[in-house]
């Protein structure tokens, strides 16, 4: 739509919208043309002329019809919409590129504006031109109906005569006004992902990135918050997050030049990464989800919960399966009565699946450690003489299902596979490849489409001949360590990192295309694909190899601020604990593993019958919590990080008649005085019932079945006993509890 057709565009978007809408409206004495579009409760608003570059007028709280019309005259910000590289030098750009004759110069003037509605969201795009070369870019905002989400990314064309090549090109950028501004944002490394960082904006560049080129979460997470009124709070304050929707290398820059604003700018990482855009190609980057709360970070993250599980998560509408995986049970070491023991001990507890983790396959290579047979995806005869089949049927006897373990995108120079493909390994030509875990393995070239092809048979081999298979479990567990593909062109060689995830989602859409109802989890040597790129194909994602339930509690609570608990796949595992060898007894264990995707990831049989009831009994009570846990919403309470001696959170049903409290003790000391945890989200005028779950204290607390309003709860919290009150040779450092809340009625 041609924007001098002003009349009609207004009309239209009136009409449309309503009030939640995309409306056109003209300050008066003015030409500026103010775009707005809204979510339930925010409002972005543009100032789009043609001809003009467009700019950022409001990104906030939603605003009325007045307030839009009126924005013209209070607004205080008029910065470009997407600074591109050239005119305005000193300044950091969103988009940069050489033009087929090498100038490095754009202007970018607005040509047309379209809407569209698909129902769920409207899209706004606004095409630009070139002043001066047929160089397209269009920048779209889709605002989704029902939920406080703005996606935004851009897109580019070239119609020069010759090869454009993009140097810089951000899926969005949005200015934020300075004043107290505060950022969250996660950091960490493998079997420590997700530790939460807050720290205020100074001048400066600040720069969260990642060059891994398969994983992109175990070092730095590709979302971040903004809290705008001073130090982050959970309830009360202004905050901006921002999710970038990409399972590549990714760079988050927030620029504080001696403007009035922090400069934000989010997209794939440039670094070796320059794209050749041919005469009539296009190059589209991936969406930035972004998100405003006026009432601090806990709404915030709450948005992005839900529309994660409405829009982005597979099977977000689905409540997730209590599983046992075999790993920290028997690593490498498959065979068949060991697998069906681990059913039948996960049946007995009431799980609803098993799922067999690596070691189980390979021909000429046995898989026995991590150094041979990735690539060879054929049941290894020695360990499973029955095969897979077998195993599915004594699944399908115990009444559970069956999932498996692959790391598809990946080989060892030990492999058939590697001595029929050489030339499928991400190398640098010419040069030896440097290899990652067990010393011998390689990444496969996924920009290659015959390797995408071969990726996807993976899954569509065992799918086909095991159409029983409930649940894959797809590893990643080495980065690009070579720079250099045998497949793209010499000139292309800058393409591998996109190219790759390119390849990656074209083999995750044709696996979901024909096995919709398959669960994938996205596992990376742990958590490092956590991030809403890969989570459209993927179900729920392995937060860290680390199962050790005291550093859960920190790795849990960062996911948190950007990931729905039912992502977040979360196992009790053995004591002492494998990867910290901190011994801490199965209450506790049971008590954090329950407040995400319960799973368990430990050997049965090595379990005490007492040990085991405690698992069924707790496996029994997460069935009734479940739908609270995966589908309600999440209040933080009390963070770990704030070093108060405990930790607590609590998930609360839609309606809010179910809730669901957690509380840890993160520190263990004498004559300690914990504060005392008011509750939050529920309803006031409810009156709730108090059971407590997982208990071991040889009394109950003294308010187990008792009544108490929602007012009460959310004003007083309840008092914990800071120790378990159980037999003195049963005493230790460690306390927690899971208390359930139920509407009692009047
Ligand atoms: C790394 C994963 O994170 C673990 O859970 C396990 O699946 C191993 N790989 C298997 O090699």
């Amino acid at each position: 739509m041609e924007l001098n057709d002003r009349n009609p565009w207004q009309r239209k978007a009136a009409r449309a919208w309503g009030i939640l809408c995309l409306a056109v409206c003209l300050p008066v004495g003015s030409e500026a043309r103010n775009v707005c579009l809204s979510t339930p409760n925010t409002s972005l608003v543009l100032d789009v002329e043609q001809g003009e570059e467009p700019k950022y007028v409001y990104y906030g709280r939603s605003l009325s019809p007045l307030d839009v019309e009126n924005i013209g005259y209070v607004r205080n910000c008029d910065q470009p919409a997407y600074p591109a590289y050239g005119l305005d030098c000193p300044y950091e750009a969103a988009f940069a590129v050489r033009h087929s004759d090498g100038n490095l110069s754009t202007q970018l003037e607005v040509c047309a504006m379209e809407e569209k509605d698909t129902g769920e969201a409207r899209t706004l795009s606004i095409r630009m031109k070139d002043k001066v070369y047929d160089f397209y870019v269009t920048l779209y905002y889709k605002a989704y109906r029902d939920v406080d989400i703005i996606e935004a990314w851009s897109s580019f064309r070239n119609e020069e005569k010759g090869e454009v090549v993009l140097g810089q090109f951000a899926s969005a950028y949005l200015p934020v006004r300075r004043g107290d501004v505060w950022l969250s944002r996660l950091y960490g490394a493998w079997a420590n992902e997700a530790r939460l960082v807050q720290e205020p904006l100074r001048p400066g560049m600040e720069v969260i990135q990642n060059k891994d080129g398969v994983r992109n979460s175990h070092t730095a997470h590709a979302e971040v918050m903004f809290s705008l009124d001073g130090r982050p709070q959970e309830d009360n304050g202004r905050v901006i997050g921002a999710a970038l929707c990409y399972g590549g290398n990714y760079k988050l820059r927030v620029n504080t030049d001696e403007s009035e604003y922090h400069h934000f700018f989010a997209g794939i990482n440039e670094d070796r990464s320059s794209w050749h855009l041919g005469r009539g190609e296009d190059f589209t980057t991936p969406p930035l989800a972004l998100t405003f709360s006026s009432e601090g970070l806990g709404q915030a993250s709450r948005n992005f919960h839900r529309w994660g599980r409405k829009y982005k998560l597979a099977h977000g509408d689905r409540e997730r399966k209590i599983l046992l995986n075999s790993w920290e049970g028997v690593y490498f070491k498959i065979n068949e009565e060991g697998m069906e023991a681990m059913m039948s001990d996960i049946a007995a507890m009431g799980g609803e699946l098993f799922v067999m983790d690596d070691g189980w396959f390979g021909g000429k290579y046995s898989r026995n450690s991590d150094k041979t047979s990735l690539g060879d995806w054929v049941t290894d005869r020695r360990k499973l003489p029955g095969g897979v089949g077998k195993l599915l049927r004594e699944a399908e006897k115990r009444g559970i299902k069956f999932g498996i373990w692959i790391e598809p995108e990946m080989t060892n120079t030990r492999s058939e596979l590697y001595e029929k493909h050489p030339d499928w390994i991400v190398q640098a030509p010419g040069r030896e490849p440097v290899t990652g875990r067990g010393g011998t393995q390689l990444v496969l070239d996924l920009s290659n489409p015959d390797v995408q092809d071969y990726v996807f048979g993976v899954v569509d081999g065992l799918m086909t001949k095991y159409p029983g298979i409930d649940y894959i479990k797809w590893d990643a567990n080495m980065g690009i360590l070579n720079h250099g593909s045998h497949y793209l062109e010499g000139n292309r060689q800058s393409h591998l990192y996109i190219a790759y995830h390119c390849g990656f989602e074209a083999v995750c859409r044709r696996i979901r295309e024909k096995y919709p109802d398959l669960t994938l989890q996205a596992c990376a040597q742990g958590g490092g694909r956590a991030n809403y790129g890969v989570l459209p194909y993927f179900d729920e994602f392995w937060v860290s190899d680390n199962t050790d339930a005291l550093q859960r509690i920190y790795m849990q609570w960062g996911t948190s601020y950007f990931f729905p608990a039912m992502a977040m796949a979360s196992h009790i595992s053995a004591a002492p604990n494998h990867q910290t060898f901190r011994t801490v007894p199965l209450k506790f264990r049971i008590d954090v593993a329950m407040s995400g995707r319960l799973g368990m990831e430990i050997q049965p049989k090595d379990m005490t019958e007492e040990e085991k009831e405690m698992c069924r009994r707790a496996i029994a009570d997460y069935k009734t919590i479940r739908p609270v846990v995966q589908k309600g919403d999440l209040y933080r309470l009390l963070s770990p990080y704030e070093g108060l001696g405990a930790a607590s959170l609590m998930y609360v049903s839609q309606d809010k008649a179910e809730a669901v409290f957690y509380w840890w003790k993160t520190e263990h000391f004498m004559n300690q005085h914990l504060p005392r945890v008011r509750m939050s989200g529920l309803d006031a005028e409810k009156n709730y019932r108090i059971r407590e779950l997982n208990r071991i204290d040889n009394q109950p607390l003294p308010y187990e079945g008792k009544v108490v309003s929602g007012a009460f709860l959310m004003a007083n919290g309840l008092e914990l006993p800071y120790v378990h009150q159980v037999e003195r040779n049963r005493k230790n450092a460690y306390s927690s509890r899971v208390i359930y809340l139920e509407d009692a009625g009047d």
